[in-house]
């Protein structure tokens, strides 16, 4: 089977994490968020990934190669000219897709959950119309695509970003589609969920899959720190050997092997320690992420963070509120820092007590 990833699109609500990697690029508890979902797609047979680019192809050619021998996958990059949108890419590979008559799946990139590709596939065959898309409950659905569907999961309504409460239940960004849908599609910038889902549930071509367990689009900091909470909640389930224990950890704890943690570290709960990382000692740890190579220094205080790569946070430094720290940024001794986001390459040498863009 194939699988078409939609990793166009500039991150810019990531930033200044996406000034340094394009979005799929970025760990995400220890690994690129596009491997999560290369790895669950290998699990479910698929063959051929499709990567839908807008920009940066080459930084994802080159930093996922690797991976993806280990994988046994085929890896095919589609370059779009201009932007596409969440549609127009699907018909820059017309050709592929429409070989064999298989139906492929459709990803957005930014998700992460335990993503159920097996179950979609057996119901998406069950109820033998053109799509099926994966839909999940949020608190806040004007943020996404609401959907509207029936007892037997056929969609009645889509309606994407509404300015009006409609429902809670949400496109997942997760989607099995088969061939014909590319009848539907023509080349050029459109968007799917404003321009296909619309028409194909008018059809009644379009069903939805509930999804059980967690879900998160983490293409934004806050999010992106409430994704791997749950992400560690789910792995404390499925593979608690995975998660550290030791003096100083408390809940749901993920580090490499290669970081260095020093004596009376106090990490956790949802701490994620990348390659490199080196903890000093008394540092104190929560709800925060922590990128390769990066150092935190004696005595720091972290909670809700984002520490990009190579980055240097001083002693007794305290860091809370969705700081988001770009790749090499020194923060100097004993500075308070209440939110708001620092750009790659950046000293900063005094507090900031209220969020703010740092340049
Ligand atoms: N190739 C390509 N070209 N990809 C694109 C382009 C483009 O021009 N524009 C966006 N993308 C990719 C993004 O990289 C992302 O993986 C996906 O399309 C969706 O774009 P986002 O910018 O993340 O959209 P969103 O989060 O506002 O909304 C989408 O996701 C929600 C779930 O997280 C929609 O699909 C909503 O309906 C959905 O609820
Ligand atoms: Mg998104």
């Amino acid at each position: 089977m194939r699988a078409v990833i939609l990793v166009g699109g500039y991150g810019t609500r990531l930033r200044p994490l996406t000034l340094s990697r394009p979005k799929p690029l970025v760990e995400f508890a220890n690994k690129p968020m596009l491997l999560h979902q290369i790895e669950a797609l290998v699990a479910t047979n698929v063959t051929e990934v499709i990567l839908a680019v807008s920009y940066r192809a080459e930084e994802m050619e080159r930093d996922l190669s690797e991976e993806v021998k280990r994988l046994g996958v085929r890896l095919i990059f589609s370059h779009e000219p201009e932007p596409l949108g969440t549609a127009g890419p699907l018909a820059l590979v017309h050709d592929l897709l429409c070989s064999g008559d298989e139906p492929f799946f459709v990803l957005n990139s930014d998700i992460i959950c335990d993503f159920p590709f097996m179950q979609l596939l057996d119901f998406h065959k069950n109820h033998g119309r053109e799509g099926t898309i994966i839909v999940t409950k949020v608190e806040e659905p004007s943020k996404y695509g609401v959907v509207v569907y029936g007892d037997d999961g056929k969609i009645e309504d889509f309606v994407e970003k509404p300015q009006e409460f409609i429902s809670n239940k949400i496109n997942a960004g997760m989607y099995i589609f088969n061939p014909s849908i590319l009848k539907r599609i023509e080349l050029k910038p459109t968007s799917i969920e404003k321009e296909i889902f619309p028409h194909m549930a008018r059809d009644g071509e379009l069903y939805a899959m509930e999804l059980t367990g967690f879900w998160m689009d983490v293409g934004q900091p806050k999010d992106f720190l409430k994704g791997m909470s749950m992400y560690l909640t789910s792995l404390r389930q499925k593979s608690p050997e995975k998660l550290y224990s030791g003096p100083g950890v408390v809940g749901n704890v993920l580090i490499d092997e290669t970081a260095k943690i020093g004596k009376d570290c106090r990490i956790g709960p949802n701490v994620t320690i990348g390659p490199g990382v080196v903890l000093s000692d008394g540092c104190c740890i929560k709800r925060s992420t922590i990128l390769k190579a990066a150092v935190i220094k004696e005595h720091a205080w972290l909670d809700g963070c984002i520490v990009g790569w190579r980055s240097v946070v001083g002693r007794w430094v305290r860091m809370e509120g969705t700081t988001v720290l770009g790749e090499d940024v020194i923060v100097k001794d004993e500075l308070y820092i209440n939110g708001g986001q620092v750009l790659p390459h950046k000293n900063i040498s005094s507090s900031v007590p209220e969020p703010q863009i740092i340049m």
